[in-house]
C-alpha cells in the first residue's frame, strides 16, 4: 500500500487593491455583473465573468426557477454561453463573485460540486487549464491555478472510453 497526498495551493490577497490591473477587472466585471442574476428564490446573486485567450469577456450568472431544481448555477451558464460564442476557445481567467442579498458577501465562495466537474471537463476538452478568482463584494480574494484543483479524481470522458 501507499499513500497518496493531492494538495494544491490557493493565494490569498486582503483585498481587490492587490490584485494586479488586469485581474482586477475581471473581478470587478464578476462582481457588478451579479446584478444580472435571477435569483427571488435565493436572493444569492452570483457572477461569473471569463476573459478567453482571444481577449473576448463572456458573463454568466445564476438562473433560477419556481421549479428549483431547475435553476443554473453561474458558472454553468457562464460556460454555455462561451461553449456556444466560441467553441472550443480557450479560458485564460474566470473570476467569481456573488451578492447575498439578505446576508454577507464578505469573505470567497468557491464553485459548487455540479459546477466543479463542468469546470474541469472545460479545461480538457480544450486541454488548457485557467485560473479561478474567487471573492465576494468585498474582502479576501483567492486565486486558484487550475480548475482541476478543485476536484482531486474526477470523472471524465477517459472513464467512459470502450475497452476493445
Ligand atoms: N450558485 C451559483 O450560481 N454558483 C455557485 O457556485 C454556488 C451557488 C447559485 C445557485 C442558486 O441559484 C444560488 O446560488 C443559491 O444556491
Amino acid at each position: 500500500m501507499i499513500k497518496k497526498e493531492v494538495q494544491f495551493t490557493v493565494d490569498v490577497f486582503k483585498s481587490i487593491d492587490d490584485l494586479m490591473p488586469a485581474d482586477l477587472s475581471l473581478l470587478s466585471a464578476a462582481r457588478e455583473t451579479t446584478q444580472a442574476a435571477y435569483a427571488p428564490y435565493s436572493n444569492f446573486l452570483v457572477g461569473a465573468v471569463a476573459q478567453l485567450s482571444n481577449g473576448a469577456i463572456v458573463k454568466g450568472t445564476n438562473q433560477e426557477n419556481a421549479s428549483y431544481p431547475v435553476g443554473l448555477c453561474a458558472e454553468r451558464v457562464l460556460l454555455s454561453a462561451i461553449s456556444s460564442q466560441f467553441p472550443n476557445m480557450a479560458i485564460q481567467t474566470m473570476a467569481i463573485s456573488y451578492h447575498h442579498l439578505k446576508g454577507k458577501s464578505d469573505h470567497p465562495i468557491s464553485p459548487c460540486g455540479m459546477c466543479r466537474q463542468s469546470l474541469v471537463e472545460y479545461e480538457q476538452r480544450v486541454k488548457q487549464s485557467f485560473r479561478i478568482i474567487l471573492s465576494g463584494m468585498t474582502g479576501e480574494v483567492y486565486i486558484i491555478e487550475k480548475a482541476t484543483d478543485l476536484l482531486p479524481f474526477p470523472f471524465s470522458s477517459s472513464d467512459l472510453a470502450s475497452g476493445r
